[in-house]
């Protein structure tokens, strides 16, 4: 058993992900990579412990009940308290293919395909209740866990209600559950001192969008990092970009 301070990040093998890993690493951290493809995963972590991190791949489809299960079993095994856990595993099917050569959302809701959604929720919103609900045990152990939800602004009903944001239902309303998910879990484990909030990181760059987003993936992990961070209390059960907190 190690005494080291540790994080978990999920769907960290590559974008925003992937950067959360190195800086909490260089925070000193011990991170587990949360990464569902082997290959992906260990091909991600080596490149990060190349670079002089503390960090280890851990098979964890966060879809998935059993890999959830046996990836806080694995890690239960070998560590005593997890201090920090970044939910950042997110999907958006058919985002890329909806945008028009101007980089505009084009699919109007009423031809969203309803599989795409129900896999959307089953990452972006089950997922980080099956790893929350699963790691609990080991954040209870910590004396002042940290919890992050990557959110984004398309989950905030206060912008969707703008002309201004485009009109993405299924990964918006995901990330409006998220935040909803983020709140209640705040809510139950304030009393043990443990913060849960939600980040919007911004339109970043990546695969999720086909790297239209005009933000880095360094510019991104910013608020994440900074969430990870708080001091004893700070907030917690809210919603911020790195310039505060952003309207739900
Ligand atoms: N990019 C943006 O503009 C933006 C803006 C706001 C919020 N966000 C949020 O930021 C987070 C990270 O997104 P990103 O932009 O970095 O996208 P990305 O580069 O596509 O990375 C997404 C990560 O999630 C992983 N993932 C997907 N399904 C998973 C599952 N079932 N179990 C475990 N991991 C899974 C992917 O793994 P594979 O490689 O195996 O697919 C990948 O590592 C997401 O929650 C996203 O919604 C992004």
């Amino acid at each position: 058993m190690t005494t080291r301070k540790n994080a978990l990040v999920t769907g960290a093998n590559k974008g925003i992900g992937r950067e959360t890993v190195r800086r909490l690493a260089a925070l000193d951290y011990k991170v587990w990579l949360g990464a569902r493809d082997a290959e992906r995963g260990e091909t991600a972590a080596q490149a990060l412990h190349d670079e002089g991190l503390d960090v280890e791949w851990l098979a964890l489809d966060v879809a998935s009940d059993d890999s959830v299960a046996a990836a806080a079993k694995t890690v239960a095994a070998r560590i005593s308290s997890l201090e920090v856990l970044v939910n950042n595993a997110g999907i958006a099917p058919g985002y890329v293919e909806a945008l028009g050569p101007d980089g505009r959302y084009q699919r109007p809701p009423s031809q969203e395909d309803i599989a795409d959604m129900k896999a959307t929720y089953d990452v972006n919103v089950f997922g980080p209740v099956r790893v929350t609900r699963a790691f609990l045990p080991l954040l209870l152990a910590s004396p002042a866990a940290r919890i992050v939800m990557v959110s984004s602004y398309l989950g905030s009903l206060a912008r969707a209600s703008g002309s201004q944001s485009p009109n993405v239902m299924g990964y918006g309303s995901s990330k409006t559950a998220l935040n909803a998910v983020t709140l209640a879990f705040a809510r139950e484990l304030a009393p043990h001192g443990i913060m849960v909030n939600a980040a919007a990181p911004g339109y970043t760059a990546t695969d999720l969008n086909a790297h239209r987003g005009g933000r880095t993936v360094q510019q991104a992990a910013e608020i994440i990092v900074r969430l990870t961070t708080l001091e004893p209390g700070g907030p917690t059960g809210g919603y911020f970009d790195e310039n505060g907190p952003l309207p739900w």
